[in-house]
């Protein structure tokens, strides 16, 4: 569905890092596919002393950073005839004002107008309650959409308390919260290949899968977001939000329909129906670490302790790992394993689906690897494709096995991919919120994690550590229910069982 009817971006924060990085290239490109309906404008919002031409040379030299293909001057000059800079602080009831006189003013900005809040978190519910006291979310003359970037709160009651906040001002429909694993193309594929193929859905259950597991890996280090990051942890900036947004995708039934409530509904009796976690069990189903110095590659790296901004004292986790069980018919009793940490051996984003051992040794007195389990990879960045792991024999005149793969290609190499932020700045102005948390997915993803946060945030003294360039702790071992699982960390065939460190 393309959206006809023009429409006024607002983004608070534009001199900010995400407008930088991710909204202003992300809306370059919806330009370049024809994608922003006729007379839409996008309005910058921010506190620095810029006017329009100053406003639009910076958003050329971001978008020219990151333009697939290189900046096209045309294309951009269509693009920068969109552009307006308002100055104003979020803080000022009088900006409010004048925003609203600016918006339905003499030459007014399209009536459908989306407000993007790349801002601090604790400003979210100020800035809607300032909005609100503006007239600027009625939706009398058209629609007014808000859109919240993540953390959506810091635990489960000042998530409820921020959402207590919005609703006073506005309805759920108005509200768009993003996790931006959501726009990705190859999570999305998850859905397409769990519902729009046969071949897996007999297997996809407890009577076949031995365990799951999701790792997220950066080599990155936490750079200069320390301020950010000393608050929040691996648990919270990972966990909560991208990799139980993937559990749910793994783990749900199929909706009813395709439509926004049908998929969220089934979202949500899947984080529903994790097992709790009591505060007693926290250590058997949960660990953290925190990165020593070492190296990526040939490059040295610091410890987390000796980054910029980070307190010496600091027990901040830059690596979590969890253990979750869901307790439903397809799953109980099926492990899930997470795991997310900076400054690892490698980046990627992968989901392993482990499958049960054969239940009878056929090949005895041979030598068949009896010990080989089938994995399904799905690559979700940065190699995009699903991997099927499967026990073949060799060529020759004895019975010896090898694994092979067979293995199906997400994009073929003339495609381009898009950037997450393309597809959900699109879903907003058409209204389709499929991709974009309802209120009650977060609060029960604060459930599940909510015993582990205050678990932790009483051990004061104490972290475990990794090198940096590692895989991470090797304690992380002790979640694993059984001795034969382990951790897998790449796409690439596992030369020796156990040989995971
Ligand atoms: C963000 C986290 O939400 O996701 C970052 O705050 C993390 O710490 C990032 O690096 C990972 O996103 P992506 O798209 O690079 O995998």
């Amino acid at each position: 569905m393309m959206p006809t009817a023009p429409c006024t971006y607002v983004i608070f924060g534009a001199t900010g890092n995400l407008s930088r990085v991710k909204l202003m290239p992300a809306l370059y490109h919806l330009e370049e596919a024809g994608k922003l309906p006729q007379d839409s404008r996008i309005l910058l919002v921010g506190r620095r002393d810029w006017d329009r031409d100053h406003t639009i040379d910076q958003v050329r030299s971001w978008v020219s950073a990151k333009a697939r293909g290189g900046l096209d001057d045309g294309l951009f000059g269509r693009f920068a005839a969109r552009l307006d800079y308002f100055k104003g602080d979020l803080a000022e009831d009088e900006m409010y004002a004048r925003l609203q006189r600016l918006i339905d003013g003499e030459t007014p900005f399209p009536p459908d107008v989306a407000f993007y809040m790349a801002i601090a978190p604790d400003q979210f519910g100020p800035v809607c309650r300032r909005l609100h006291g503006a007239d600027l979310l009625q939706e009398q003359h058209g629609w007014r959409r808000v859109v919240i970037e993540k953390p959506f709160g810091y635990d489960l009651e000042s998530a409820q308390a921020l959402q207590q906040g919005l609703a006073r001002y506005l309805r759920e429909e108005q509200i768009y919260r993003i996790d931006h694993y959501l726009g990705k193309g190859t999570v999305q594929n998850l859905l397409v290949y769990r519902f729009a193929n046969t071949l897996m859905e007999p297997l996809w259950n407890r009577n076949y899968i031995d365990h799951v597991q999701i790792t997220h890996s950066e080599t990155l280090g936490v750079g200069s977001r320390a301020a950010f990051y000393e608050g929040a942890g691996a648990l919270r900036d990972m966990i909560q939000s991208h990799l139980l947004q993937l559990v749910t995708l793994v783990a749900m039934e199929p909706p009813a329909a395709m439509d926004a409530e049908s998929l969220r509904d089934e979202k949500v009796k899947v984080l529903k129906s994790v097992r709790p976690i009591p505060q007693s069990a926290v250590h058997a189903h949960a660990f953290r670490a925190q990165y020593t110095e070492g190296r990526i590659g040939t490059e040295r790296a610091c410890g987390y302790l000796q980054e910029e901004n980070v307190p010496r004292e600091s027990v901040t986790e830059t690596y979590a790992a969890l253990k979750l069980y869901i307790d439903n018919w397809r799953w109980r009793g099926v492990p899930f394993y997470l795991r997310t940490g900076k400054r690892m051996q490698q980046s990627q984003s992968l989901i392993s689906i482990c499958f049960r051992h054969p239940p009878q040794q056929f090949f005895q007195g041979t030598q068949v690897d009896a010990m080989r389990q089938n994995w399904l990879l799905m690559g979700i960045q940065p190699c995009e494709c699903i991997r099927m792991e499967m026990t073949v024999k060799e060529p020759g005149l004895t019975m010896k096995t090898r694994q092979s793969s067979l293995e199906a290609s997400l994009r073929n190499p003339h495609e381009t991919g898009n950037d997450a932020y393309e597809e959900l700045l699109l879903d907003v102005i058409r209204g389709d919120r499929s991709l974009f948390l309802r209120y009650d997915e977060v609060e029960y993803a604060w459930r599940v994690v909510d015993p582990i946060l205050r678990v932790w945030s009483t051990e004061r003294d104490f972290i475990h550590t990794y090198p940096a360039g590692s895989w991470g702790p090797d304690g992380s071992r002790r979640l694993f229910e059984k001795e034969t699982q382990h951790w897998r960390h790449s796409l690439e065939p596992e030369a020796n069982l156990g040989d995971d460190e």
